[in-house]
């Protein structure tokens, strides 16, 4: 006769299918400060594919950046369960299967381009990093500045460090957060192409967290919609123009209509845009 094992904490990873990518289950969050408890978050489902390119939109202040602190471990539901690929996010952690970009670099100034990317792979003791240095200097595209110091570089440039610095211990899950929402359109612009070309040579499963529709549109599998806070799925997006993209996708009618499309999503969850 099979016996069900005991359920124990464990069981939201158990049997994850081979295709999960990131899993959130029922997601609240409740920050409990000096004030009253503030709903940041209710309800939040969302499933991806295992090398899927995801991106979260919605107004400021919707929790996106606190479902990607979650994902991250540096801060945890107060109700409902959060894995990718089968995991908790403290397991991801601690086998460095995460990559993380936040909208400030914080490279440390003292330190050379090589060398900040380089820490990342000290901190986590492993031995050897699946690519190197090197490769991933010439895939973000900073040949010849390996030894310049991020105080010389533009901010585009110390972007691009910040994402070398995530992808070298080959992470599984990549987690983007505004990565490059301090930069001007142009600059962003080129680094989305940038990132996809990454993306295409390192199947991480990502997520995105954007103000950017025209960017979430372009890059991702699936853009999700959120509602101002407390933070809700609105909408999921499939989005399937064939890869790889071009820049010449962005001047197409059908690019317009998704971007018009996730607009109006956007708007019918309310248009309270305050931080
Ligand atoms: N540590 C915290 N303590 C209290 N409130 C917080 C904390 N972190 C975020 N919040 C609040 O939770 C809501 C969601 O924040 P955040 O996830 O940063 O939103 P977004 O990234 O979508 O702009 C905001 O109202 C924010 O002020
Ligand atoms: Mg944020």
């Amino acid at each position: 006769m099979r016996q069900r094992p005991p359920a124990t904490v464990d069981a939201a990873t158990a049997g994850a299918p081979a295709d999960e990518g990131i899993r959130l289950a029922r997601l609240r969050k409740i920050f409990e400060g000096r004030g009253a408890p503030l709903l940041a978050l209710e309800d939040v489902s969302i499933a991806t594919r295992r090398g899927a390119f995801t991106s979260i939109i919605g107004p400021s202040g919707c929790g996106k950046s606190t479902i990607l602190r979650m994902l991250a471990d540096l801060d945890a539901p107060t109700f409902g369960t959060v894995t990718a690929h089968g995991k908790t996010p403290r397991e991801l952690r601690r086998a460095s299967k995460l990559g993380i970009v936040f909208q400030e670099p914080a490279l440390l100034p003292w330190r050379t381009v090589r060398s900040n990317i380089e820490l990342a792979v000290q901190v986590t003791g492993l031995a050897v990093p699946a690519r190197t240095c090197d490769d991933l200097i010439a895939l973000v595209g900073l040949d010849g500045f390996e030894r310049t110091r991020p105080a010389e570089l533009s901010g585009g440039m110390r972007q691009r460090v910040a994402i070398a610095r995530a992808l070298v211990t080959s992470p599984e899950v990549l987690l983007l957060d505004e990565p490059f929402g301090a930069l001007d359109e142009m600059t962003r612009r080129r680094l989305n192409l940038e990132l996809l070309r990454i993306w295409s040579e390192q199947a991480a499963t990502t997520l995105l967290v954007t103000h950017s529709i025209e960017e979430a549109a372009f890059l991702s599998d699936t853009v999700v919609v959120m509602s101002p806070r407390p933070g809700r799925i609105l909408a999921e997006v499939e989005v399937d123009f064939p890869r790889p993209r071009k820049e010449a996708l962005l001047r197409t009618p059908s690019f317009h209509a998704l971007t018009d499309r996730l607009s109006e999503l956007l708007a019918g969850g309310g248009d309270d845009d305050r931080g």
